[in-house]
Formats: C-alpha cells, sequence, structure tokens
C-alpha cells in the first residue's frame, strides 16, 4: 500500500532467478522510510547484537527480531528462540510488513518471525541454506532497505555454479518452491549507494514460518 493507504501503486513484475523471484523496487521511498520508522521501534524494544557462530566466530552482521519467534545462534547451534537475549518477549511484527507477506508470499499462513539483519558496510554473509523452520512449503521472503547488496545464488548443495544480482533498497525476493532450499549469501555491500540511512549500511529482513 502507499502512503495514503490504498493500493495505487503500480508493483514490478517480478524476474525469476533460479527459482527466487526478484521485485525490483516493489517498494517506493516514502515506503522504504515508513518501513524504516517501523523498525526504529522493533529496535527500541529489542536492540540489535552480534550473534556467534557454532564455531565460535561473531557473526559480521548484527541482528535482532520480531514476531512470535527470533533466529539466534551461539555455541549451541543455529535455533528460533521466544525471547531477546535481555530476556524480554520479541516484539510484534510491524503490520506494514505483515501487508508485504501477504502481497508476495502466495500462502495463507503468517509470518512467525521476521529476522532483522543490520550489515555495517565491511559486513557479508556466507553461503547458506535456510533450514531451521519445521514447514519447506512455506517460503521466506526477504525485503531490503539501505546499501546495496550483492547476492549470490548457488544450488540445493553446496558448491556448483552460482548466478549474482544486486539487492537494493526497497527491493523484495522470495525464495520459495522448488528453490526453498538453495544455498545463497552476501558477498558484499556497496557503501553510500543509498541515501536512506543517514550512517549507511544494510537492512535485509526475513520473514519465516517457523513452525
Ligand atoms: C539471509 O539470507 O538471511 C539474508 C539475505 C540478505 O541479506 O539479502
Ligand atoms: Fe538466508
Amino acid at each position: 500500500m502507499n502512503e495514503s493507504g490504498d493500493n495505487s501503486v503500480i508493483r514490478p513484475a517480478p524476474v525469476e532467478i533460479r527459482g527466487f523471484r526478484h521485485y525490483a523496487a516493489w517498494l517506493t521511498r516514502d515506503e522504504q522510510a515508513a518501513l524504516l520508522a517501523d523498525l526504529r521501534g522493533v529496535l527500541a524494544a529489542a536492540p540489535l547484537f552480534s550473534p556467534i557462530t557454532p564455531s565460535g566466530k561473531p557473526m559480521s552482521v548484527r541482528m535482532t527480531s520480531a514476531g512470535r519467534f527470533g533466529w539466534y545462534s551461539d555455541r549451541r547451534g543455529y535455533r528460533y528462540v521466544e525471547q531477546h537475549p535481555s530476556g524480554v518477549d520479541w516484539p510484534p511484527i510491524p503490520d506494514r510488513i505483515l501487508g508485504i507477506w501477504t502481497a508476495v508470499s502466495g500462502v495463507v499462513r503468517a509470518p512467525e518471525c521476521c529476522l532483522i539483519n543490520y550489515y555495517p558496510p565491511d559486513a557479508k554473509m556466507g553461503m547458506h541454506q535456510d533450514r531451521d523452520e519445521a514447514d519447506f512449503t512455506q517460503p521466506v521472503v526477504s525485503i531490503s532497505l539501505g546499501d546495496d547488496g550483492l547476492f549470490r545464488i548457488g544450488n540445493e548443495t553446496r558448491g556448483g555454479s552460482t548466478q549474482s544480482l544486486w539487492l537494493r533498497s526497497g527491493d523484495v525476493m522470495v525464495m520459495g518452491g522448488a528453490a526453498r532450499l538453495r544455498y545463497h549469501g552476501i558477498d558484499r555491500i556497496a557503501p553510500d549507494t543509498c541515501a536512506l540511512m543517514p550512517k549507511g549500511g544494510r537492512i535485509n529482513l526475513t520473514l519465516r514460518v517457523v513452525t
């Protein structure tokens, strides 16, 4: 929906890349700014933290979550947990974000986790599968804000050929169907490519049905 609450914004058709549906520039600039304002509320209740990988290394992204579950990682492994590390429940997923899921996901269930990843300009995310959820018929929907991120898509097993594309502020990507378990990652952020966030960097939201 646009700022006045109607559906008059003409949305781009998606382009399919290895089964992922890429909606370039799905969100208008006003919608991106409104989303960022929603996220400031979430971050006030559930501040970003630096997760540790199971092998003991700090991840270069900082993260937090909204929804019934938050994604978490430490020496004990990757998993979903019902509280922020401070002990409080995760705040609810903002309605504007749920609206994006409804528009593009193609499924009837609602997301139970909105993982918020903040990439400082030098952050990246290694190739991985999203497989901590119970039902792989449910897609993962990703929303990008801020600086451009170079997204790489691989295969259902590690290795093999890959394809890369830049994810820009306002882009939405649906990772579902036969492609739900494809490896993917972020190779790098292009600093100072977007003026949305005064201090730069990139935010990626991923919406997931967990149970
Ligand atoms: C992820 O795969 O969890 C994040 C992808 C992205 O940052 O675009
Ligand atoms: Fe992922």
